[in-house]
């Protein structure tokens, strides 16, 4: 016992010896040196990763405008958990920049993790006894907390290292009713098409390689967590998702309803993707035949996958509006300057993409076919557009662009016109 606790007092002590202070958002945090160093974030003595910064960012507009409107069933605290928080970054600033929330849980099984966590939320203004500190495995941590507080809660982030899929049944079992669910998942070769066969076993859906693989990812995703809520009675909305090349992340509040869950399967379908000439379509794999329409080349199916919106656009149109009139914004706008522009520009795209539609179309892909110098994207939406389809940018590619348009109506209207 004694030589434990000597451990645990050394350990900590030399651990702060490693710890710088930083700032991100409004927050301070104490995080490992070796992060800010290193190529790759080392998971010892805790981990932080310092490239998420935006991803951090953007959870703190999605939280604040998710609970602008949202009422949580009479309870009287709105309490978020960080479950798997590492030195704390997303919940510590999460208490000190969304006002909403009441109360803060952050878990992590590593408990140097959760040391930095606590010296970390001592640097901020704010009570700390808002914050409550765990150190437990997350299942366990949110299975306990549920039977303690006698409730759920009203949002919970899950970020993990690699796949998500092995704890989705324990977040949603733990949130509540209208609530809020983050997820995170690193795993991205999984989901993009690189092993379509762990993807299939972990995701219950089969990924491929395309131009567009990342949004196919986002919707295997979001098609499991649907699949599993269902199993518990519920339904998953997704309000907001992102993607780059080291992580995918989506946003879903959920609801309890038999009724809503019977109807799960309307929300998930496949995509038929020809990998010779690049015509995609959304179909119902049972009974479609596997040629392509256009060059009867034999097409790869992805799937099942999520096939329904994305984005829940009044919560966006309501980030934007926080955005526009942030009061650090206003009274130190080249100190914030840079990061808003950034976060505008996600949001203002996810705004207006044609989210109904599961794959994008990207620049590269259509003038190799066309065999012509490239024009800019603004020129091929507004081209599209106004030949009689629709057309929209999408978040998932800064050269991708969405329409209802199919590949070959894209190409030959493009040459028809000279483009
Ligand atoms: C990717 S990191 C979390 C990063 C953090 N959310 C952030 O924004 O900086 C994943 C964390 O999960 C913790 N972890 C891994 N498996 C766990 C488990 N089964 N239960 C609880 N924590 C776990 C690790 O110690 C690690 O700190
Ligand atoms: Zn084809």
């Amino acid at each position: 016992m004694f030589f434990r606790f000597l451990f645990h007092l050394t350990m900590s002590i030399t651990m702060l010896d490693d710890f710088v202070e930083i700032s991100e958002g409004k927050t301070k945090l104490l995080v490992p040196q070796k992060s800010l160093t290193e190529n790759v974030p080392p998971k010892t003595p805790a981990f932080f990763n310092p490239l998420a910064k935006l991803n951090r960012d953007i959870s703190i507009q999605i939280y604040n405008s998710f609970l602008s409107t949202y009422s949580n069933n009479n309870e009287s605290e709105i309490i978020f958990t960080d479950s798997l928080c590492g030195v704390g970054a997303r919940g510590i600033r999460v208490a000190l920049e969304v006002p909403k929330i009441d109360r803060v849980f952050l878990n992590d099984v590593n408990p140097l993790a959760i040391t930095a966590a606590k010296n970390s939320a001592r640097l901020n203004s704010f009570d700390i006894d808002k914050c409550n500190f765990v150190s437990k495995e997350v299942c366990n941590f949110l299975s306990s907390s549920v039977f303690e507080l006698s409730r759920r809660f009203d949002i919970i982030d899950l970020d993990p290292f690699g796949s998500p899929a092995q704890y989705i049944d324990c977040i949603l079992r733990a949130v509540q009713n209208n609530g809020l669910i983050s997820v995170t998942a690193t795993d991205t070769a999984v989901l993009c098409g690189v092993y379509p066969k762990v993807c299939y076993r972990k995701y219950y859906g089969k990924s491929i390689k395309s131009s567009y693989s990342n949004e196919l990812g986002i919707r295997i995703l979001l098609s499991m967590i649907s699949l599993v809520a269902s199993r518990l009675d519920m339904i998953i909305c997704p309000v907001f998702v992102h993607a780059n090349r080291h992580y995918l992340r989506v946003y879903c509040s959920v609801k309890l309803s038999n009724d809503l869950a019977n109807h799960v399967y309307e929300n998930i379908g496949n995509v038929k993707h020809c990998p010779k000439c690049g015509f995609r379509e959304v179909v119902n794999t049972q009974n479609h035949s596997e040629k392509c329409f256009s060059c009867s080349n034999i097409c790869l199916f992805a799937g099942p996958l999520w096939i329904k919106n994305l984005f829940d656009k009044n919560l966006i149109s309501n980030v934007l509006h926080l955005l526009e009139y942030n009061n650090d914004y206003q009274q130190d706008p080249n100190k914030n300057r840079k990061e808003n522009t950034r976060l505008k520009k996600i949001f203002d795209t996810s705004l207006s993409e044609l989210d109904n539609i599961c794959y994008y179309y990207t620049l590269d892909e259509i003038f190799s076919h066309l065999k012509t110098n490239p024009k800019s994207l603004d020129y091929v939406i507004n081209f599209i557009s106004s030949n009689g389809y629709t057309s929209s940018k999408t978040i998932f590619s800064p050269t991708g662009f969405k329409t209802d348009a199919k590949m070959s109506e894209i190409i030959k209207l493009m040459k028809n016109f000279g483009v």
